[in-house]
């Protein structure tokens, strides 16, 4: 009976969440519908480690932004590629690059000693395969690939001075969640943002309420974290975001 109650629960957000997504502007309709139908095929195809809603409701904030808002797309945690096939769609829709980062070896060691849910090694796609994936059900020609740990990849990519409108943050632990907030939010024009798919890892999720995080790019007040989904059951999606404000507001990363 409860397995009937939980499918239920998921199969009627799921339906309001494509119903949301579709009630777009009209000058998109045909692309939005386009899209459900190749996000649909794509999680039927590739392992995914998120809720159909959650890419959804990512896909319509980069559909929003002005087209002459200029800025590319981090998924920082890849799994298999699932997202990053669904985001690579919309990059490429939006004349925006998607630029993935993971280990490419699954979790780091000691993961569990955060979370007993998290094992060294697991969630594991590696290089190949999620080129793979990407070829066969995204948009390659927009995707770039940053191998390595975060914590050594991600300062230099933000050397590289690129500029994002959206992070996709789903690494499910403390130190990668942090250094994407210390070192991809400064990347963020005004009005972009951080997703973050932690919502149900409270070590990871600890990052974004951190006022020594926020402080070290020297906001004193942690940016207000929106928590659009928490997942009621497996699988009905977990979603939170922090804007940065259009307000011009001067960020720097201290030494
Ligand atoms: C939950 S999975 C990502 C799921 C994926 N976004 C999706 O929607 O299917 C977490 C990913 O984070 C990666 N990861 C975790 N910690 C990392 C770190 N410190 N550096 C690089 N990658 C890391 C793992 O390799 C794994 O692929």
């Amino acid at each position: 009976m409860r397995g009937h109650w939980r499918e239920f629960v998921r199969r009627t957000e799921y339906k309001a969440e494509i119903q949301r997504f579709l009630n777009g502007p009209s000058s998109q309709k045909a692309l939005r519908q386009e899209l459900v139908e190749k996000f649909l095929h794509i999680s039927s195809q590739v392992p995914c480690s998120h809720a159909e809603s959650d890419i959804l409701r990512i896909a319509d904030f980069i559909l929003r932004l002005p087209r002459d808002l200029t800025g590319d797309v981090v998924e920082s945690g890849v799994f298999k590629g699932g997202a990053s096939c669904k985001l690579s769609l919309v990059a490429a829709a939006t004349g925006r690059r998607l630029i993935l980062c993971d280990s490419f070896h699954g979790f780091p060691k000691d993961a569990d000693k955060e979370d007993a849910r998290l094992s060294e090694g697991e969630k594991l796609g590696t290089l190949d395969e999620v080129k793979r994936n990407v070829s066969l059900y995204g948009d390659p020609s927009v995707v770039e690939y940053v191998p390595g740990w975060l914590e050594h990849t991600l300062p230099e990519l933000r050397a590289t001075g690129r500029v994002l409108v959206a992070v996709f943050e789903d690494t499910d632990l403390q130190d990668p969640a942090t250094v994407c907030i210390k070192l991809l939010y400064p990347l963020l024009q005004p009005g972009g943002r951080i997703f973050t798919h932690d919502v149900m890892f409270p070590m990871a999720l600890a990052a974004y309420r951190d006022r020594e995080v926020w402080g070290a790019l020297d906001i004193h007040a942690p940016p207000k974290l929106v928590i659009v989904r928490k997942a009621i059951f497996r699988r009905t999606g977990a979603l939170g975001y922090v804007t940065k404000p259009k307000a011009r507001e001067q960020v720097r990363v201290r030494a």
